[in-house]
């Protein structure tokens, strides 16, 4: 029989049939399957135990009538029982075989993965900076970890939209465009103009703050610009075409590309909409001039309202993004929405989730699954905000361009013979791959501690470690004069030794790391257990030497090292890495 491309779902499936033929189904029977330490098995199934407690029955006895129902699964498994009651399930050699011969490119591990989401849309809401703005260090995460989670949606068969909301509307534009008229340097606009708009907001700010006429006129501009004035609107448009433009080419670096960017400026028009179906519905009401919505059943919302309308009648980030949910609602049909932000705005996205569901189940809408993914700061070694030698915030511009220097130096270290162009590009992508990688490797739950040395190192869990054993694994087949491509393994038997055995095993449960990385909204569960397979491998490659004469054992091991380069290579990808051929 073939396995499918998640062994665990197969055995689940098994077990909830071989329950039913006991009747233990509709008793609430769960069979609570998961990838087990491997001394033990590959799988294990601990369900029989709670069963047997809430059901006051011997769990070892009610295990056994289990496995005794499972029929044909012997056939790919060994089977034991453990314990007080645990179902052991491991891997004949002949079942692996089975496996990695139908999970033979990233295509045909794509296929298999995606049943999960299948027919779903994902809109993902990441990196979305504010314009007029540097990107700093701090727009790392939420670009990174944003973009490796819509890879993984769309690996488990989700359609992912990904929507950069960044947030070009706000009344920093009343200083910006006073400052642009009367002071805007053409030239810096054309060769930096993130910088130059910094600059014109800071004089802008300090002229206001100096002389209080400045401030009214400041303030004229924003009263103009919001009532739709041409020439302010004209401004107000350079200053996000050239900061997307800026942005952009820290995405490409980043290998990121939207498909929309509707910024808080788009739902402009659509929040008199919110006020009036939350006042409808029963939820906002005016409260000191504003309006507020209450959660009177929630422990800190109860006494902090959930404030949708300023009391001069303005808009706010609140109102803005209930207006945002509903259009993704309404608009793309969202099964699932995630947004990516740092953990400061928890309070918001709580505020925000609660209240939309309150709503939408008011007007018998369906609501979307609603994820806020937070991650915590980026700090130095010393555990404070990472910054300049001289106290300033680092560019991204300038970290991923320090990165790929770095990287330069490790690769013409290891690598001197090669040309210094290839040294160049590979380079390129190792450093970026290492700022990446570093991020997606932790929690991201976690602050994330910055730390040159130990990010681009080909040593520990780290990208270069992980591009090093790809590179590594091609260099094998060029040897040996195959094409990774074509690499012609058909009659490749089951593996034998105990590293080959091991190895196999590992890569089975490729599909256990993604499904987990994906459903927990999580990236470094998968970074983990490609850092576990590539030591897996090393650990196979120092046991088992792999060009041999003996052809039925070459074309095994070669069978292994193919199948180690794909999953590396898919995982990687998916992470939002690109992987090289030498390095
Ligand atoms: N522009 C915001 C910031 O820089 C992030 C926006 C996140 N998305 C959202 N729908 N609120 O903090």
């Amino acid at each position: 029989m073939n396995l499918p491309f998640n062994v665990a779902s197969h055995l689940d499936a098994a077990l909830r049939a071989s329950a039913a033929l006991l009747g233990l189904t509709d008793r609430g029977f769960q069979p609570e399957v998961r990838v087990a330490d491997p001394a033990n098995g590959d799988f294990q199934a601990n369900g029989a135990l709670a069963f047997a407690k809430s059901e006051k029955q011997n769990p070892r006895a009610l295990a056994q009538q289990i496995v005794d129902q499972l029929g044909q699964l012997d056939a790919d498994f060994d089977i034991n029982l453990a314990g007080p009651g645990f179902i052991n399930f491991r891997l004949k050699p002949g079942a692996l075989l089975g496996w990695l011969q139908a999970y033979d490119s990233e295509a045909h591990l794509q296929a298999g993965a995606a049943s999960v989401r299948l027919g779903q849309t994902w809109l993902v809401d990441y990196s979305s900076p504010n314009t007029a703005k540097q990107m700093h260090v701090g727009h790392l995460r939420s670009a990174v970890i944003g973009e490796a989670i819509c890879r993984l949606l769309a690996f488990s068969g989700a359609r992912v939209i990904r929507d950069n909301h960044i947030g070009d509307w706000g009344t920093q534009f009343g200083k910006l465009i006073w400052a642009y008229k009367r002071h805007l340097d053409q030239a810096a606009l054309a060769s930096e103009p993130l910088e130059e708009f910094e600059r014109l907001y800071k004089l802008g700010n300090s002229s206001a703050e100096a002389d209080p006429a400045v401030l009214t006129e400041a303030q004229q501009e924003l009263v103009k610009l919001q009532a739709g004035d041409a020439a302010n609107l004209a401004i107000w448009h350079e200053i996000n075409r050239a900061s997307l433009a800026a942005f952009q080419e820290i995405y490409d670096q980043l290998g990121i590309r939207f498909d929309f960017t509707h910024g808080e400026s788009f739902y402009n028009d659509k929040v008199e909409r919110i006020y009036r179906e939350l006042s409808e519905a029963g939820l906002a009401r005016e409260s000191e001039g504003a309006l507020v919505v209450f959660h009177p059943e929630h422990p800190r919302f109860a006494k902090q309202p959930f404030l949708i309308r300023k009391k001069d009648g303005a808009a706010n980030y609140a109102s803005s993004d209930l207006a945002t949910v509903l259009y993704r609602a309404e608009h793309f049909h969202a099964d699932g929405i995630v947004v990516v932000t740092d953990y400061r705005q928890a309070d918001h996205f709580e505020q925000l989730y609660l209240t939309a569901r309150k709503w939408f189940a008011a007007k018998n809408h369906p609501l979307p699954e609603l994820h806020h993914v937070t991650f915590g700061a980026v700090t130095g070694e010393d555990g404070k905000a990472l910054k300049t030698r001289d106290g300033g915030t680092i560019r991204l511009k300038d970290l991923l361009h320090e990165a790929q220097e770095r990287a330069f130096q490790l690769v013409s270290e290891r690598s001197p013979d090669f040309p210094e162009a290839e040294r160049r590009e590979i380079a390129g992508v190792v450093g970026v791959a290492s700022v990446q990688y570093a991020d997606l490797s932790q929690n991201r739950s976690s602050d994330y501690v910055f730390a040159w040395d130990k990010m681009i190192s080909l040593e520990g869990n780290t990208a270069a470690y992980l591009l090093y054993a790809v590179a590594r694994i091609r260099s094998i087949f060029r040897k040996a004069g195959l094409d990774p491509a074509q690499p012609a393994l058909a009659g490749a038997t089951a593996p034998e030794t105990a590293q080959e055995v091991a190895l196999a095993r590992k890569l089975v449960k490729f599909s256990d790391a993604t499904l987990l990385a994906t459903s927990t909204l999580r990236p470094h569960f998968l970074s983990l257990y490609l850092y576990e397979l590539a030591g897996e491998f090393s650990a196979f490659y120092a046991a088992d030497k792999v060009i041999v004469e003996d052809e039925v054992v070459r074309t095994r091991r070669l069978l292994l090292c193919h199948r180690t380069l794909v999953v590396l290579e898919t995982g990687l990808h998916l992470l939002g890495l690109r992987t090289l051929e030498r390095m």
